[in-house]
């Protein structure tokens, strides 16, 4: 828990709980009572708290969250015990230092940390509390301003981000940083500051250093952070626990943070966010949903990979993969297809490397031996993995595995970015279907942060476990689903877009239903979204399906499709050549082609009105519940089809792709955990009678998987799972 040892005059604590050193109650316990212990002997004159196996602490124990409060009540004081020690106490820092584990360094009177970029746990420290809805409880909102100002305090504080040892030191964050062995700097450090006045040190009696602006500077912040929030709550009250250290005394500060504290952990948005971060790490352990669990399969090393087509998806995925230092080839159709995307790749690469330190440098993207472009096939003989971007088009992506299932190596996986197509039929196309694989990035590729991998009926457990760590050497979250049209994501997104139009269809407007959604937390609502992605994506899609106008057989009805309501309106906006930023207009006008500045469109709204008079259509008012409800509820109750379906192992992974690929708003926990938290019976209430009102809808028709388990009780998310094993026959 936390070992206490005594050397010559410093009494050591090392905190004591595999993996990282969490800050569990006996932890706490054990390190007040080596404090009190080394308080009471004479003979220790100093001492020094580090982490066992180069690890300091990353704060309060997660896995048992269900108390923080305790957890805050609990620490708060040991903090407060080291900062009024009689004696010098030091923190040496290796590895990480986070939330609590920094606030216990910032009782300490020095703090000194570890540097080795090489260094598989190199210290970096941070309050990454507001990621997980809380503030940092145990008086760190007080300290580190004192400690390095109140800008950067509220840099760190408010965003939790991470700070490497060297950007720490010229903070003013530790005083020493150092590449050699810590524990022993920190004790020479230590025996160097014994007798010497601890009053300077000590923060609880330091001054928050002014700001000649400090009110101007405050008020900007504010509306900085609100800007970035969207809805969530600890970023704004992170601020104003800061603000009360840069404007009262030390133990008001303190009160306020506590005060702060306790809202934070009744909104409810800290349950969501400790759900994301747990649901993130269950995501790993991959399963296939028949019950053979695969994560434990060794993934083949991916010593060169390669990149076909240099378009929108292709150019971020080598900009991803140069990134993590995967030497590849990247794969043209013809030269000046191949010119086009090398610039492209080398402009984003340049723009990457200038956030980095060492540059170019670092990324080595002008050497051919890590970055080759060419528009020959037979380079590829030799890598390890390849990705296709090519076209959404089925002949084109079989006659490209085909190709591969020749040239490439026996062993070498091949791996598709299509986003919705059949990913057997294309593994059909080659001789080698076990190591064929969906990988789904998400535009712009080298910065979202989801990979859905899809395995198809043939796919092998090692096959699946690279993709995997391929997501984790780029630094994504892969979740693993199975094959279906659209798989997860898209999937479930069908519906919710297919209602965003519907609700035009009957009166509302782009701009009000964007501003409904986006008001919930989403960055961007469907039809900003839409004119960003392109309407002429979704419509070759749809060509190809034949659900567009020249291809339907003779008497189709205009709003039908297969006997089911279909709307036209995107197709019809595509035939005026509005295919969104790229034209300039689209469900909204640009200032430019390519322009980002989306405004209401007045031809678009007659447009709307003399659609409807053409169809007989009565233009009603559709208040914010019904488009939020119709939108949302749509789209969850295509997550239990399919969870139903076996396509996903767990509300987990709907959630997880929904927060990391379409800007679902975090603090919400994705759209099953926030079914759960509206009640089961709710959202099959609503979709009853939405359904009942629009019976030509199958989107707004509950799930059985949704009766059920409404119809069990409503149990908790957790649970549901076991409800379909259960019961999976009777679905
Ligand atoms: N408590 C308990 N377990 C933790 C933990 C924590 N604070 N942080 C990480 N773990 C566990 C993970 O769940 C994981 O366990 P499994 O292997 O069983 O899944 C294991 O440690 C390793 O973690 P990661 O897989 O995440 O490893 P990583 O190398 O990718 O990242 C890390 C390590 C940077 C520490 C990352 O885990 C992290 O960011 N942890 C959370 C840190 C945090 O938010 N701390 C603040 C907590 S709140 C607080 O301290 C104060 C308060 O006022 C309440
Ligand atoms: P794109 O049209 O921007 O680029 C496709 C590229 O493939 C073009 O540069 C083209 O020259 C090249 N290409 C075509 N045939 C080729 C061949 N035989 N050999 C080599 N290169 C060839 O398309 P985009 O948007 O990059 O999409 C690529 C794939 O990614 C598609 O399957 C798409 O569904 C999928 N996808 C697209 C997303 C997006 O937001 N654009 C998101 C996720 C997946």
């Amino acid at each position: 828990m936390a070992q206490y040892a005594r050397g010559s005059a410093v009494a050591v604590i090392r905190l004591r709980n595999p993996p990282v050193n969490a800050l569990s109650l006996p932890v706490l316990q054990a390190l007040e009572d080596g404090l009190k212990k080394a308080d009471a002997d004479p003979s220790v004159k100093a001492v020094m708290i580090c982490g066992e196996n180069g690890k300091f602490s990353a704060g309060a124990d997660i896995r048992g969250f269900s108390s923080p409060k305790r957890f805050g009540g609990a620490l708060g004081p040991i903090v407060s015990l080291i900062d009024s020690s009689e004696k010098p106490v030091v923190a040496a820092i290796e590895g990480v230092a986070l939330g609590g584990g920094l606030e216990v360094a910032l009782g300490c009177h020095y703090r000194i940390a570890h540097v080795k970029e090489s260094f598989k746990w190199s210290s970096s420290m941070g309050l990454p509390e507001v990621t997980i809805g809380l503030l940092p409880g145990a008086e760190g909102t007080q300290r580190l301003p004192r400690l390095i100002g109140v800008p950067a305090a509220l840099d760190m504080i408010t965003t939790g981000k991470h700070i490497p040892a060297t950007e720490a030191l010229k903070l003013g964050l530790v005083d020493e940083i150092v590449e050699e062995n810590t524990i022993e700097a920190a004790i020479r450090l230590a025996n160097k500051v014994i007798g010497q006045p601890l009053g300077p040190r000590r923060l609880s009696l330091k001054q928050v250093p002014r700001l000649p602006n400090m009110e101007a500077f405050l008020e900007e912040a504010l509306v900085k952070v609100k800007r970035q929030a969207r809805g969530c709550l600890a970023p704004e009250l992170c601020f104003q626990a800061v603000r009360a250290a840069a404007e009262s005394p030390f133990a008001a500060g303190v009160r306020r943070e506590r005060e702060l504290f306790q809202v934070l952990l009744s909104s409810g948005q800290a349950q969501a966010l400790q759900y994301a971060f747990f649901a993130e790490r269950a995501v790993r352990r991959w399963a296939t949903p028949g019950g053979a669990c695969w994560s434990s399969a060794a993934p083949q090393p991916v010593r060169r990979a390669a990149v076909i087509g240099l378009g929108t998806m292709g150019r971020g995925i080598v900009t991803s993969l140069v990134k993590a230092n995967i030497p590849l080839v990247a794969l043209e159709q013809d030269l000046e297809n191949l010119n086009k995307g090398r610039k492209a790749v080398m402009l984003l690469l340049e723009r990457e490397a200038m956030k980095m330190e060492g540059g170019a440098q670092t990324l080595d993207f002008h050497n051919p031996a890590r970055l080759q472009f060419t528009v020959d096939f037979d380079v590829l003989h030799d890598v390890d993995l390849v990705i296709e971007a090519v076209f959404e088009n089925m002949a084109l992506k079989k006659e490209i595995f085909h190709k591969l299932s020749k040239i490439c190596k026996p062993g070498a996986l091949l791996c598709t970015n299509t986003s919705a197509l059949n990913i057997d039929e294309i593994a059909s196309a080659t001789n080698r279907p076990q190591q064929v694989i969906g990988t789904h990035f998400f535009s712009p590729a080298h910065v979202m942060r989801l990979l859905e991998i899809i395995y198809g009926r043939h796919t092998s457990p090692t096959a699946i476990a690279t993709a995997m760590q391929l997501a984790k050497a780029l630094k994504k979250v892969g979740v693993v689903v199975g094959n279906c049209f659209g798989f997860v994501g898209n999937r479930m997104m069908f519906p919710y877009v297919q209602q965003a139009v519907f609700l035009l269809e009957e009166g509302s407007r782009p701009e009000t239903v964007d501003q409904v959604l986006e008001d919930f937390g989403f960055k961007i609502g469907p039809f900003r979204m839409s004119d960003l992605a392109g309407l002429d994506v979704g419509w070759r899609s749809r060509k190809d399906q034949g659900l567009t106008g020249p291809s339907l057989p003779a008497g189709t009805p205009a709003r039908q499709r297969h006997g089911q309501r279909y709307s036209p309106l995107p197709d019809l906006l595509c035939e005026q050549g509005r295919f969104g930023q790229k034209t300039a207009r689209g469900w909204y006008l640009y200032e430019r082609v390519g322009g980002r500045t989306a405004t209401p469109d007045p031809w678009l709204h007659n447009f709307l009105s003399q659609y409807r008079d053409n169809h007989g259509i009565q233009t009603r008012f559709i208040d914010q519940e019904e488009i939020l409800e119709r939108c949302l509820f749509s789209l969850i109750n295509e997550g239990f089809a399919i969870l139903a379906e076996g396509i996903a192992s767990g509300p987990e992974h709907l959630d997880v792709i929904y927060i990391n690929g379409y800007g679902w708003p975090k603090h919400r926990g994705g759209p099953m955990f926030y079914a759960s938290t509206v009640g089961l019976p709710r959202v099959l209430a609503k979709l009853q009678k939405y359904s009942e009102a629009h019976p030509d809808v199958p989107g707004l028709r509950p799930s059985a998987f949704l009766k059920k388990l409404v119809a069990v009780g409503n149990p908790p998310l957790k649970e549901w799972m076991s409800y379909l094993s259960q019961q999976s026959s009777k679905l």
